[in-house]
């Protein structure tokens, strides 16, 4: 497996599987109305226009894209793994990597405003929920946990 920066001609590839996870893992942990609007919204060309403040990177292995992480100041952003990809340490992968950039930056923490299922992977990855969070996006109220991780420089 190799980590990237993300190409613009990925995005395809990437809403592809993004939208399976949608499909797949969130209607276990959200109402239909909330992952129908999430599923709605992540279109190849929404998903530019959202990254323009943003680093992506990407997992591969040979072609395939099997994951994406994205960082915007010192959020992580739009993690998602290929579903068929689930639990072989991408996404691990793809935090260590994000944590490498945070470092370069010389970010203190990292937050993410985690989903409800991936609230026990960010907590592996050394992430402490904070709080709550419910906030409005269009029509819905998307509601997660808001998570930290102190960078440790030593
Ligand atoms: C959450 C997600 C990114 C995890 O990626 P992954 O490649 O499956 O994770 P890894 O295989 O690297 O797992 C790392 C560790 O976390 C654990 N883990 C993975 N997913 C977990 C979950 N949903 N809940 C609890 N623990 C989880 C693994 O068992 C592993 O533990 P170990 O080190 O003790 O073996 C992936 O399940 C996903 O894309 N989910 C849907 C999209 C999503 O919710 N993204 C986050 C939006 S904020």
């Amino acid at each position: 497996m190799k980590v990237r920066k993300f190409r613009k001609e990925d995005t395809s590839k990437v809403c592809y599987f993004v939208r399976r996870n949608m499909k797949e893992i969130l209607p276990d942990f959200y109402p239909k109305d909330v992952v129908e609007f999430l599923y709605k919204h992540e279109t190849p060309k929404k998903f530019l226009k959202r990254g323009k403040n943003r680093i992506y990177i990407v997992v591969t292995k040979k072609k395939r894209i099997l994951g994406i992480a994205g960082l915007e100041e010192n959020d992580v952003k739009s993690f998602f793994v290929n579903p068929s990809y689930h639990k072989k340490g991408i996404g691990n992968l793809l935090i260590s990597e994000i944590e490498k950039i945070a470092k370069l930056r010389k970010l203190k923490t990292l937050t993410v405003h985690s989903s409800f299922n991936a609230e026990g992977f960010y907590a592996k990855c050394g992430f402490k929920k904070i709080r709550k969070f419910a906030n409005k996006v269009g029509p819905i109220i998307l509601e997660g946990i808001f998570m930290e991780k102190k960078l440790n420089y030593e």
